[in-house]
């Protein structure tokens, strides 16, 4: 068999991630699979450089079937607007229809004194983040700003049905949403009572909760909580916030998925602050490319990758990365997952 997959380093620390990334899938599928990589460009600094950030051949590789899947490392992001650019990130999820953001936020028991083992499964295409807004002006001279939220059936039924498939592969469910939310809230309860021929309500227990109390007791007991399915923006502050809970940013992983296509993609960005150094932790990335592979369908290289991460972060702290507290590079804690392979 063969696999072909993109990688899209982008900026930053994701040019020290990315082929740390590479190397853990190289290490970790049987030899005999014909394994391709093709390097594909993004980026601010490509931007910087030619005046485009996302360029069409990239698009084109991951929509034509030039490459299985991707891997994608982090892009640096103006602070102010610059003229002529977006990010492309938000760009290929558009245009990849990744209408998913699935975010595993897991660490092993000894590590934190309780066992997190969750998946966020986010909306990924609209809510507030279709970035609709206006301001007007009131009679008395003062303004008011607007913005529009879109929540769709559409986008909150293919949603649900990931997250409940996502659930019934694993034990039980609790579920994110607002009473607010309501066009969300009824599409959710509708495809957990009847869809899958109404399998997800036999094999998945669900729970609705408020954002804020979800807030509350995510950091009270995250060991509670399994799968959780939210709108865009909520899903963003739920998955930002559970991610501190495991340690670091350079340990969360995530995919975005569609019907035809995913990449994986660590939850960090491009890290100026330590980029170039080769202290970048690659496990995010690591953790990413074994998400990606288990949606190509070699969940038993993905379970091995996962294994020997957890192996590599409870044998020897002083291993680790330094946003762990350790002393490591990103090429010893790279070469200790293989080594656990
Ligand atoms: P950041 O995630 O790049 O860094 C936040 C802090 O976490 C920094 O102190 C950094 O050194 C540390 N960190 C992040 N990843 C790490 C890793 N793998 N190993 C060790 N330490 C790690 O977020 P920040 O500083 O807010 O943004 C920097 C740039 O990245 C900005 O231009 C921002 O727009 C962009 N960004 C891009 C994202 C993406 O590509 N999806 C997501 C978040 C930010
Ligand atoms: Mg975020």
């Amino acid at each position: 068999s063969s696999l072909t997959i993109g990688l899209i380093p982008a900026d930053g620390i994701g040019r020290e991630v990315i082929p740390a990334a590479r190397r853990v899938i190289e290490a970790a599928l049987p030899s005999s699979v014909r394994l391709n990589f093709v390097d594909l460009e993004a980026g601010f600094e490509l931007f910087q450089k030619t005046g485009v950030a996302l360029p069409e051949e990239t698009v084109r590789t991951c929509l034509d079937g030039g490459v299985d899947g991707a891997m994608f490392g982090s892009v640096s992001s103006p602070s102010h607007k610059v003229e002529g650019y977006s990010s492309p990130i938000v760009a290929l999820r558009k245009k990849l229809d990744l209408y998913a953001n699935v975010r595993p936020v897991a660490s092993p028991a000894a590590a934190l004194g309780k066992k997190i083992d969750m998946v966020i499964v986010r909306e990924n295409t609209e809510c507030l983040y279709i970035k609709s807004e206006k301001i007007e002006k009131n009679p008395d001279g003062t303004r008011t700003a607007y913005a529009t939220r879109k929540i769709s059936e559409t986008a909150s039924r293919r949603i649900a049905t990931m997250a409940f498939n996502i659930a019934q592969k694993r034990a039980g469910l609790s579920n994110v949403l607002s009473v607010t939310d309501g066009l969300f809230r009824e599409v959710c309860l509708d495809v957990w009572k009847n869809g899958n021929n109404g399998d997800f309500k036999k094999t998945v227990r669900m729970d609705e909760q408020l954002v804020d109390s979800m807030v509350y007791r995510l950091f009270r007991e995250p060991e509670k909580f399994d799968v959780c399915v939210a709108p865009n923006l909520y899903g963003d502050i739920i998955s930002d916030g559970a991610a501190a809970l495991v340690g670091s940013l350079g340990v969360v992983a995530s995919a975005n998925v569609g019907d035809k296509f995913c990449i994986g993609e660590p939850v960090h960005g491009s890290a100026p602050d330590i980029a170039g150094k080769g202290i970048a932790n690659p496990i995010a990335s690591i953790r990413s490319a074994s998400m990606l592979l288990s949606h190509l369908g070699w969940s038993a290289e993905a379970k091995k990758i996962d294994a020997a991460v957890d192996r590599v972060l409870l044998e020897n702290p002083a291993q680790l990365t330094p946003d762990l507290g350790g002393k490591g590079t990103t090429e010893q804690v790279t070469q200790a997952v293989i080594r656990h392979l």
